[in-house]
């Protein structure tokens, strides 16, 4: 099944459960928006693009349960749904996005019942378009792969960040589809492991080769001549920097020492156009995500901790940006991806 859906026989949401993963494949439902609200916090559903279709369904399942009879009270009641839902990441600028093409969608709309269809059918269009856009990213990208190359990666952009397919995954599945043998190193990614979690499970459900490093060790195989690329995806794309999961920027760095092109996969949808990496609220995480490991205290009770989930990588690190509407290269123009 896709990463996330729209259950149109219980007018619900079911997600896969990537909090379980590998150990346990489980699909949930979320029949409330508290539900799905606590899903997005734990991050059950996440990754930019899938949070996009979160934040949409989110909309679709706040209209569906509004028991509003006036047009003007459920607009009320999706416009608080909508900043709850926002609110529950604040990096990710997909959830926002999902959020609001819903929001702005039922603009359009005469009366109560078409609201509540148009919210489903615009958070199903947001959900089908994503797939369509990870497939044509990953063409565009796959041109940037060589047949043979080693492939590092950080976190997880594939399909269980997205609805299906993936941003930086979905480069290497597109790659791989055209024949090419790729090799995928997948850094660990602490604290919260999504990509010896999730990247490794998902590209050997597919058969693509991948080896598993600590994120310490990434410095030490770029400088073994082990890594021809870095492709990795984007939580939001500003002016001037790429916000990605913690532990980006240090690879960027090291790429640029050992002359590895860093690229960076995201469809349009991640772009903030005109806003810069001071007016991003980079969201700040439960120390107890350093302090265990699986339930295991890995660390002192009462330590001090500092847990921001992403970082900002500075444009003139990444050598392409990859979207659906080509691959872009420095200077990077936002005004020319825009149109
Ligand atoms: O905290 P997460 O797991 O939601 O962070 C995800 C990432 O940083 C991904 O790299 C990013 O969202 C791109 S997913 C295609």
């Amino acid at each position: 099944m896709r990463t996330i859906d729209w259950d149109t026989n219980t007018g619900t949401i079911k997600l896969i459960d990537q909090t379980l993963l590998p150990g346990e494949y489980r699909v949930i439902e979320c029949a409330t928006l508290s539900s799905l609200c606590k899903a997005i916090k734990s991050l059950k559903v996440r990754g930019a693009p899938a949070l996009g279709a979160a934040g949409g369904f989110g909309m679709a399942l706040a209209a569906r349960l509004s028991g509003a009879k006036t047009m003007d009270s459920l607009i009320q009641d999706l416009e608080k749904a909508a900043e709850i839902i926002k609110s529950t990441r604040p990096t990710a600028i997909n959830l926002a996005w999902g959020v609001d093409r819903v929001l702005h969608a039922v603009s359009d709309a005469y009366n109560t019942s078409s609201v509540r269809d148009i919210a489903v059918e615009e958070a199903i269009r947001i959900a089908d378009e994503d797939v369509k856009i990870n497939k044509q990213l990953g063409k565009y990208g796959s041109e940037l792969l060589d047949d043979g190359d080693v492939v590092m990666t950080h976190c997880n952009a594939g399909r269980l960040a997205c609805v299906d397919w993936g941003t930086a995954l979905g480069v290497v599945r597109s790659a791989v589809e055209e024949g090419k043998s790729i090799k995928v190193v997948a850094c660990e990614t602490r604290p919260l492991n999504q990509g010896s979690r999730l990247t490794t499970w998902e590209l050997m459900q597919d058969d693509i080769p991948v080896t598993l490093i600590a994120d310490s060790m990434a410095g030490h195989i770029m400088r073994r001549g082990m890594i021809d690329k870095i492709v990795v995806g984007a939580d939001r794309i500003t002016e001037d920097v790429v916000f990605n999961k913690i532990g980006t920027y240090t690879h960027s760095v090291l790429a640029i020492e050992h002359e590895i092109p860093f690229y960076v996969a995201a469809p349009t949808s991640t772009f903030d156009f005109k806003e810069w990496e001071g007016s991003v609220k980079i969201e700040m995480r439960d120390p107890d995500e350093l302090k265990f490991i699986s339930g295991v205290q890995t660390a002192p009770e009462n330590v001090e901790v500092y847990n921001p989930a992403f970082d900002a990588t500075p444009m003139e690190n990444i050598s392409a940006i990859i979207t659906e509407k080509g691959v872009f290269h420095p200077p990077f123009l936002l005004d020319e991806i825009r149109v």
